[in-house]
């Protein structure tokens, strides 16, 4: 009568990056060259959902994909499984007359099924929520009791950004000395709590997906970019501890400066990679154009804007009125789906749309 199944589920949002990993010094472990800082992002826009499920029934271990069923032979999936099977203890579930010895879970095969509520691989960073979702949701299920930043080097060797989606708030990714890996993790540099006038909006310019992943495009920057060199020595480590005091202060002059120009030095990395890698397009850069504008003329910035490997603008505002105003200005420059130059926008709060007096617009019921 072996019939039974065990499972958990999880539910782990995205983070976009302010200061930006770029290059791996270790590609099997996913070692960056410098730290990176991120904000992680609120769960009811950008998020990925995941069941672990456990039975002596299943055969081997399978996993599905927004209902597609994907491989699990690669490497990152693979050493992310090890790992937490690795630290699985003893699970009992009285109820069900269920139990687990810590033995038992190497020879007992997973189900997985992971659905993400935003575009896949455009950009939107979906391996961040979806390692980081998955690891979490195995520790639950194999009551692993590792804390947040132990199980973040378990979701690193998924993805390298997914570390930073085991926290909330602002989140730093420390880079770490150790050959082996066992001191590069995530930590929570503040909580949600900490800025939460800060709003996000994103503007998809594209949901296709991107051209040059992001593995091979760091790849080919570390072996050919003398500024990815420049930016890793001399450029992060100055501009993480001034991220940092922004952070802390809540200021947002600082903290718009530091993300503008470090999404532009990623940009600028991959311009200098031979042969060179075009992530942003054309309505990006008339983005970066209207917003670093409007900073300017309004004498203080209103707006930080960060891309990362794809065309889609992430758009941190100060307050909700300056997203107010942000949403309306975007809306008359990049109207969505028009002439196919931008997708949609994905808001933080549906407030908005009234606050920036267009609800009476047909499009905008469309974006929310
Ligand atoms: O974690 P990956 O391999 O998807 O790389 C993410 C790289 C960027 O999103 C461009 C930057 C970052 O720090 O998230």
């Amino acid at each position: 009568g072996e019939k039974w199944v065990l499972m958990k589920t999880a539910q782990t949002p995205t983070n976009i990056a302010v200061i930006k990993y770029w290059g791996k010094r270790d590609e099997t472990l996913i070692l960056p060259v410098n730290d990176s800082i991120s904000v992680t992002l609120d769960p009811a826009h950008l998020c990925t959902t995941t069941t672990v499920a456990v039975s002596p029934a299943f055969q081997q271990d399978r996993m599905w994909l927004n209902g597609k069923e994907i491989s699990l032979s690669g490497g990152r999936y693979q050493n992310c499984l090890r790992e937490i099977r690795k630290r699985a203890r003893e699970v009992e579930d009285k109820e069900k007359g269920i139990k687990i010895e810590k033995e038992d879970w190497e020879k007992l095969h997973l189900h997985i099924a992971s659905y993400n509520n935003f575009p896949t691989a455009a950009g939107l960073a979906s391996s961040a929520a979806g390692f980081a979702c998955l690891v979490f949701a195995l520790a639950k299920l194999m009551n692993v009791e590792e804390d947040e930043s132990q199980l973040s080097a378990i979701a690193r060797q998924g993805s390298g950004s997914a570390c930073r989606s085991l926290f909330g708030g602002f989140v730093k990714w420390i880079m770490g000395k150790e050959e082996d890996g066992s001191d590069s993790l995530a930590v929570q540099l503040v909580d949600e709590k900490h800025w939460d006038d800060l709003f996000i909006i994103i503007a998809v310019v594209s949901s296709r997906q991107k051209e040059t992943s992001s593995t091979s495009g760091m790849r080919e920057s570390v072996e050919t970019s003398l500024l990815l060199q420049h930016r890793a020595k001399e450029v992060v480590p100055k501009r993480t501890l001034q991220m940092e005091e922004a952070i802390k202060n809540r200021d947002f002059a600082s903290f718009a400066k530091l993300t503008c120009a470090d999404s532009n030095q990623f940009h600028a990395v991959c311009l200098d990679t031979s042969p060179p890698i075009f992530y942003m397009n054309d309505t990006s850069h008339r983005i970066i154009s209207h917003v670093e504008k409007w900073n300017r003329s309004e004498g203080s910035p209103q707006v930080a804007y960060t891309f990362d490997a794809g065309p889609n603008a992430v758009l941190i505002a100060r307050d909700r009125k300056a997203a107010a105003q942000l949403l309306k200005r975007l809306l008359f420059s990049f109207p969505p789906n028009s002439d196919a130059d931008l997708d949609s926008y994905i808001i933080g709060d549906k407030t908005i749309l009234k606050e920036a007096g267009v609800e009476g617009m047909k499009d905008v019921e469309a974006l929310s």
